[in-house]
């Protein structure tokens, strides 16, 4: 493996920002890890999804890693600011709920932010808040228990479709809370972005911060003077996974390939 791009989340959900990526820089390697073991993230403490980033980051710069993606909204309001103190000069790349693309496309309507309840708790979060909503109406939702549908391989299930149609009743299309635009805050949800549409109706707009976090980490591995200028060469991907179950890692190419 050439020097590769490492990237992380809690779980399987980082596999949305990995395919970005990917698309983004076909000729690079990558290794993405999930901590599947110790996921949720989002219903722990700051320090421990703190220390379990740090901990996976300095283990993908002794590996040799040459840029980090924190492809975990989460991760990155616990952990980015203390990982890039310790290494300024290294490029390292976090995810926020993609509120600016969101305002932009309603402005002046509602717009829904499901992540997870760290996620709409921490600080970071709340500077985004007061960045945008003068700009359309925010609505922050946290939605504990919905990214392990997508950490158990449980995305076409009816339990799925009973807890979307609870947790976004007041939303959907013809009620009164009724949302223009739908934030994925948190990278599991994107594998699950056709059933959030099913139950809101047709016309909410699904916005998610892949794109975004793609192109700045290939920005900075630019400035780095860190890309692959071989554009023909065609790249590869690994997984790694902290889980026990020896089903992960196909669950995770599968969820590659969709
Ligand atoms: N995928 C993570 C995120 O983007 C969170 C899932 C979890 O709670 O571990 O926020």
């Amino acid at each position: 493996m050439e020097e590769f791009i490492a990237v992380f989340d809690s779980g399987v959900g980082g596999i949305s920002v990995l395919k970005e990526l990917v698309r983004q820089m076909p000729n690079e390697d990558f290794l993405f890890f999930g901590d599947s073991l110790h996921a949720p993230y989002g219903t722990k403490t700051k320090e421990e999804v703190r220390e379990l980033t740090i901990e996976a980051t300095n283990r993908f710069m002794k590996q040799g890693a040459k840029g980090v993606t924190i492809a975990c909204n989460t991760a990155t309001s616990a952990a980015v600011r203390v990982l890039r103190e310790m290494y300024p000069d290294f490029p390292i790349v976090g995810i926020e709920p993609a509120l600016k693309p969101a305002v932009l496309h309603c402005p002046g309507e509602k717009v829904l932010v499901l992540a997870t309840p760290m996620t709409i708790r921490e600080e970071k979060f709340h500077k985004l808040l007061n960045q945008y909503e003068k700009d359309a109406f925010v609505i922050p939702l946290p939605a504990p228990g919905l990214m392990e549908f997508v950490e158990e391989g449980k995305t076409d299930s009816i339990e799925l479709m009973e807890f979307l149609d609870k947790l976004l009743d007041p939303y959907k299309e013809g009620k009164p809370d009724e949302v223009s635009g739908v934030v994925l805050g948190c990278t599991h949800y994107p594998f699950v972005a056709d059933s959030i549409s099913k139950v809101l109706g047709n016309k909410a707009r699904i916005f998610d911060g892949a794109e975004g976090t793609a192109r700045e980490m290939k920005r900075r591995l630019d400035v780095a003077g860190k890309l692959n200028p071989d554009v023909e060469r065609k790249g590869t991907v690994v997984f790694e996974t902290s889980s026990l179950n020896p089903n992960k890692i196909g669950m995770m190419e599968s969820l590659y390939q969709k």
